[in-house]
């Protein structure tokens, strides 16, 4: 049996596109929005999977963003212990990160990507055509996870986002670029032991933002997280001597060029520091984080002092709010 999970979302403004082109399949909806990246929509998963006899020889896919891709996969992950999964990534986001490298994540008391699984989708599809479907601040998400690539691995496509207006006719020949610089670092490390971290710049201070405004009006999408979370991060490796003034005004130009970021009150600094605490990098329990190495190459497991990481706060508010 073959089966399409979408969002509300997806199944509105994707799915017409591309269902005569899919297999014979039912359909699984579930809600949007990453409050539903839950244990909630896993079990209406493996509700519908177990109600329909599915059996190990299905196939799931995927048709929408991160949230859809991450749900998804670990339903499927776990379901009769792994079916297959087809990812068909919708958003900017998805295109060049969430769907490609087997990760799965629910977020779980209020905690981002806590319980997940590998799980590799044995094909990933890219339909540059859903790019249109999508709104500004959506595209932005996609495009700080460009600018993380571009930092961690590529200083000539650093310059080159510099210079991209935020258009999907702009956009959309550099997510080849972002994949392939994906895939060369999932080949040396599938499994996140080692090298694989670099993909987690902006990613430890940036889920911390992320989860902090999870219940609140002003909620982040996941790229202006880690945007937010990059320009942290930079200030940590300019502590550590690994990048130059100049290159963290560099980072922070082209971040606050594009993007309206919060203002990070006092009270909430420890609650983002316990949040930090969480992240799956960490040993020993000190924090660790891949921080730049200039612009284009990246350091992973460096261990970070909490005073730095306050003084980071600070530096966030002082360059994108005065
Ligand atoms: N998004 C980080 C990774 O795939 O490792």
């Amino acid at each position: 049996m073959v089966f399409v999970l979408c969002d509300k979302n997806t199944a509105r403004y994707c799915y017409p596109v591309i269902k005569s082109k899919l297999p014979i399949h039912e359909r699984i909806i579930i809600s949007a929005g990453e409050k539903n990246k839950s244990l909630q929509s896993a079990g209406f998963i493996w509700n519908q999977l177990t109600e329909r006899g599915t059996g190990k020889d299905s196939l799931l896919i995927n048709l929408g963003g991160g949230m859809v891709t991450d749900t998804g996969g670990f339903a499927a992950s776990v379901y009769k212990r792994g079916i297959d999964v087809v990812n068909i990534p919708t958003t900017l986001l998805a295109q060049c990160d969430a769907a490609i490298g087997g990760k799965t994540a629910l977020d779980f008391k209020n905690i981002k990507n806590i319980i997940g699984s590998f799980h590799f989708p044995v094909a990933v599809l890219i339909e540059p055509a859903f790019l249109k479907t999508l709104d500004k601040r959506t595209l932005l998400s996609g495009f700080a996870e460009m600018i993380k690539t571009a930092i961690i691995a590529d200083k000539k496509l650093f310059r080159k986002l510099s210079n991209t207006e935020i258009i999907p006719q702009q956009l959309q020949p550099l997510v080849s670029r972002a994949v392939r610089i994906k895939q060369n670092i999932l080949k040396q490390d599938p499994f996140d032991l080692k090298t694989r971290q670099a993909l987690n710049f902006g990613h430890t201070a940036g889920h911390a933002f992320e989860s902090l405004m999870a219940t609140r009006k002003d909620y982040l999408l996941h790229g202006e997280a880690i945007a937010l979370g990059m320009v942290a991060e930079s200030f940590i490796a300019l502590n550590k001597s690994l990048i130059t003034v100049k290159e963290l005004n560099q980072i922070t130009d082209l971040i606050s060029h594009h993007f309206e970021l919060p203002h990070i009150a006092e009270a909430d600094f420890d609650k983002l520091f316990s949040l930090m605490k969480q992240d799956k990098k960490n040993r020993k329990q000190e924090i660790r984080m891949a921080l730049p190495e200039g612009i284009g190459k990246v350091k992973i497991n460096t261990k970070v002092q909490p005073d730095i990481i306050y003084s980071a706060f600070q530096y966030c508010n002082f360059a994108l709010h005065s």
